[in-house]
């Protein structure tokens, strides 16, 4: 009898700690199997016909976590974009799609290239203070903290990091300073694996402004 009434107690806790649902806490729940489906893996797919068949309510013959597509490439559920198909940014952008071509002819190369940043007129400031950032941590190391190649990098090195304050650089355009990021140029390696594009446009802007100083 006493033995009757603990289950009895002991079933009714149960039942009213499953009441207690919300926020991220789904309740207690009784074979969640029939209200959460198996999630897909983006980059694989469950090839075994019989995994699952221990809780299959499949008619199929297939266990209950089969979800194979055989018309998927590489057995993934992640469908390949079409071919040629080009990624836009949130905003509409295209990619860059330039090459690393020789520094003499970056000039003409990026000359139609305009920082679509600037269109931005009241982020500029803000742009301003987070190219710093960028430089400090892309740049200054091989150009300085002034970009006169004042670097222990420059000045031990016979690199020819450019000094962007010579005569012969103060120049070049955002649009150069981007691809030059993007591409790299002569000696400079290519730094477009690690900066984004927007902080590209970023840093061109900051080193226009160490430039005019
Ligand atoms: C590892 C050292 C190093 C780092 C880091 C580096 N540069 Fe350079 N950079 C160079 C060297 C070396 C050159 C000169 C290349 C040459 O003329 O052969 C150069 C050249 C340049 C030029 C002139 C290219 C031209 O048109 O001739 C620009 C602009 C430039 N760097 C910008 C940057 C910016 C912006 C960053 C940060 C994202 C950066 N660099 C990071 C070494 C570096």
């Amino acid at each position: 009898m006493r033995k009757g009434i603990i289950a009895i107690v002991l079933g009714a806790a149960a039942v009213l700690a499953g009441c207690k649902a919300g926020g991220d806490y789904q309740g207690l729940e009784y074979a969640p199997n029939m209200y959460h489906s198996v999630a897909y893996e983006p980059l694989s797919q469950i090839t075994d016909e019989s995994a699952g068949t221990i809780v299959n309510s499949l008619d199929n013959g297939r266990g209950e976590y089969f979800n194979s597509n055989k018309y998927n490439p590489y057995a993934m559920n992640l469908r390949e974009p079409a071919p040629n198909t080009v990624k836009r940014d949130p905003r509409g952008w295209l990619p860059y799609r330039g090459k690393r071509i020789a520094k003499d002819s970056i000039p003409a190369y990026t000359a139609k290239l305009s920082n679509p940043l600037r269109k931005d007129t009241a982020q500029v400031a803000a742009y301003l203070e987070q190219g710093k950032v960028l430089y400090v941590s892309q740049c200054q190391h091989c150009h300085g903290k002034t970009g006169a190649a004042e670097s222990k990098i420059a000045q031990n090195y016979a690199l020819g990091v450019a000094n962007l304050k010579a005569e012969n650089y103060l120049g070049i355009t955002e649009g150069h300073i981007f691809h030059v990021i993007t591409f790299g140029a002569g000696n400079m390696l290519p730094h477009g694996s690690q900066v984004s594009p927007d902080d590209r446009w970023k840093i061109a802007m900051y080193v226009k402004q160490l430039q005019s100083k």
